[in-house]
């Protein structure tokens, strides 16, 4: 062989080695690497017989930051503490996924959504506390307190098993308590494979459960200034951009989760909510919470991220002269109520009589609605949707009440 040929020879050989090189580096690393024995049973062999089957969930798979991170089916699949076996072609898996499967990784995050009000509260302001346990119970009083002590709500006996599974279940489930031991899922908001921060930055994620007359987040969002913004910039805005790092450049637009959850421009991630909410707005009468000044000035710093201290101290102090107003509106109804209780005219069972639906829908509608619609900007709510109805039902509950008082008279 001549010097020349050895040199072409070497040449070409260096040329393939280095070509392997480029195209490998445009690879996936997993595929680079010597991959685990674990990614290979578990991802390859699930996925090879799910993506025939059920091609959408693998694909959502695919796309998460966990297949691109390594984690696969099997890390979430596997029985976690507490959570029944099931023999599943040759591997061993868990036959229902809770926030047990997730916290393995993800502990503080779960330990925060403990917390919240999407934790045990969700659930027992439906069941009550019958299906948690002391502990449980305990945990979250400390937190929320008021929250999870308490009895089934009356509906539950009133609307029967079937609508309330498929109804009030469906969005307070988020803190159903699970036989493992967990409360509450996570993949209400980030859904089950996808596992994304984008998702779940969406107004229509929580908009799942965070709608309708009793509470129209998602109604005031959309005709606010924010959501008009949302859905004319939504594709310049870096919906999935790293939690951690999240600046206004990324999210210069609030959704939901920027005011109630993210931490921009460096300020604290929260999976609890409460911890930027000042007022118990959903209540009858509204009272301010424990953690009153620092929840409202937690919530003021993310306003600032995008404007002036003058400008949120106004929008504050008119939505609390709204609350201020909406409660003593709400608490001349309640009067009239507790007037008609004393004099033994209104003693039976909740929603026994047409007044119990006025006074119920009155707060219930119309003065959360009214106070919602003040703190995120919906006009509409606070008007039309709100103090209207508050007024139209104030008149018809003492209409309503008169004519209980004139039954009971002729009745005498
Ligand atoms: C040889 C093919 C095959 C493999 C490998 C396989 N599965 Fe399945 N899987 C199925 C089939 C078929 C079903 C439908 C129910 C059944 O027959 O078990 C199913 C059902 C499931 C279900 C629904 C179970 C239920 O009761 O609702 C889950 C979850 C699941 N598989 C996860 C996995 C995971 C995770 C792996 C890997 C650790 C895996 N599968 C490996 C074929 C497979
Ligand atoms: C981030 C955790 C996670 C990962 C990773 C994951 N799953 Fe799941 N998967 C879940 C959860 C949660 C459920 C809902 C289980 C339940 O109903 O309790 C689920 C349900 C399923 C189901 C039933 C779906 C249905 O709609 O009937 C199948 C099948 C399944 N997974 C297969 C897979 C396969 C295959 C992989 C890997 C390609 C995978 N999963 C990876 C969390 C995960
Ligand atoms: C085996 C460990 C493990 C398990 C189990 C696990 N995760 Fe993760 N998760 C990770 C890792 C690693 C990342 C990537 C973190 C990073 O990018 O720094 C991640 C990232 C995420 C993200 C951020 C995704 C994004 O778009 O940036 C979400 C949301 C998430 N996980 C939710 C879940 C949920 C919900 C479950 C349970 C159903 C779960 N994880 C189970 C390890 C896990
Ligand atoms: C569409 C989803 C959805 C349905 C269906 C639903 N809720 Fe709710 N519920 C919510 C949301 C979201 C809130 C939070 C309201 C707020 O803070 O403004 C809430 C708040 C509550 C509260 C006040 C908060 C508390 O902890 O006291 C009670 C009580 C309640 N719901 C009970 C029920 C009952 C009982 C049913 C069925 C008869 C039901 N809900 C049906 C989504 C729902
Ligand atoms: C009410 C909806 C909701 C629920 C329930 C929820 N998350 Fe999240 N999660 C979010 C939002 C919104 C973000 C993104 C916050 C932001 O904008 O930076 C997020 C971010 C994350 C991240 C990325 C955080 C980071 O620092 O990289 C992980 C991981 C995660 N969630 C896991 C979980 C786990 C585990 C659970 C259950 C214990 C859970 N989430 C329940 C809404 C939710
Ligand atoms: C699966 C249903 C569901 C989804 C999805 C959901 N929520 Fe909720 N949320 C609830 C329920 C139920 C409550 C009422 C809990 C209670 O007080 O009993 C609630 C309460 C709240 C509260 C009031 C907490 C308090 O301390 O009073 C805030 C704020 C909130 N959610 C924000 C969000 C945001 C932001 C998202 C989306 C990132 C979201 N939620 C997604 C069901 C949901
Ligand atoms: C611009 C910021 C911002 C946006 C965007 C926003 N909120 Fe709010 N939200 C607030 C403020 C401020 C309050 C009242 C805080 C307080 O009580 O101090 C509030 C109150 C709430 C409450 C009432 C809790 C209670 O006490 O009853 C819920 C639930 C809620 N928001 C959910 C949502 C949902 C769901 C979305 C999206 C559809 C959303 N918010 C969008 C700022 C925002
Ligand atoms: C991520 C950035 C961001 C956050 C956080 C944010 N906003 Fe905004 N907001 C905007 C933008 C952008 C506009 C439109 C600004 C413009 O037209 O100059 C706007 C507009 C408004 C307007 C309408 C102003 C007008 O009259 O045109 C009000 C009121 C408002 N925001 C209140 C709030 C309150 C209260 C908070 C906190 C609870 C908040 N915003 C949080 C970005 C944000």
């Amino acid at each position: 062989m001549s010097f020349r040929s050895v040199f072409v020879a070497v040449t070409v050989a260096f040329g393939l080695i280095l070509g392997a090189f480029l195209v490998n580096r445009a690879r996936p690393r997993v595929e680079i690497e010597q991959p685990t024995a674990d990614f290979v049973r578990a991802s390859g062999k699930c996925a090879e017989c799910h993506a025939r089957l059920q091609y959408a969930v693998v694909h959502e798979y695919e796309m998460s930051a966990h297949a691109k991170k390594g984690v696969n089916c099997l890390d979430c699949h596997q029985p976690a503490p507490g959570q029944q076996k099931q023999e599943h072609h040759g591997f061993v898996i868990a036959t229902h996924l809770t926030a047990g499967n997730c916290r393995s990784c993800h502990e503080e995050i779960y330990q925060e959504f403990l917390h919240s009000r999407h934790a045990a509260p969700s659930w027992a302001a439906v069941y009550g506390k019958a299906a948690l346990s002391p502990e449980q119970v305990a945990f979250s009083e400390k937190y929320q307190p008021g929250g999870t002590d308490r009895p089934p709500n009356p509906l539950v006996s009133k609307e029967g098993p079937s609508a309330i599974a498929s109804g009030c279940e469906q969005c307070h489930s988020i803190g159903k308590p699970n036989d493992d031991g967990t409360i509450g899922t996570c993949t209400e908001c980030h859904a089950r494979h996808t596992s994304s921060v984008a998702l779940a930055r969406l107004p229509t994620t929580c908009a799942q459960c965070h709608m309708g007359p009793d509470h129209s987040q998602i109604e005031i969002y959309n005709e606010s200034r924010h959501g008009v913004l949302f859905a004319a910039q939504r594709q310049l805005l870096k919906l999935d951009a790293n939690p951690r790092t999240l600046t206004t450049r990324d999210m210069f637009v609030p959704t939901c989760a920027t005011c109630h959850m993210s931490g921009i421009n460096g300020l604290k991630v929260t999976h609890d909510p409460s911890e930027r909410l000042s007022w118990y707005l959903a209540a009858a009468i509204s009272t301010k919470r424990p953690n009153y000044l620092q929840a409202q000035t937690n919530m003021k710093q993310v306003c600032v991220q995008c404007h002036t201290s003058s400008m949120i101290n106004r929008v504050y102090s008119e939505a609390e002269q709204v609350v201020a107003s909406t409660n003593s509106k709400v608490l001349a109804a309640k009067a009239v109520m507790d007037g008609l209780h004393k004099d033994g005219l209104d003693n039976g069972p909740p929603f026994s009589n047409p007044i119990d639906f006025t006074y119920f829908d009155l707060w219930h509608y119309e003065g959360r609605t009214s106070k919602h619609g003040a703190f995120m900007g919906g006009a509409d709510f606070v008007q039309w949707h709100g103090n209207y109805g508050l007024l139209e039902k104030s008149v018809e509950l003492q209409h309503e009440a008169d004519e209980l008082r004139r039954m009971h008279g002729a009745r005498e």
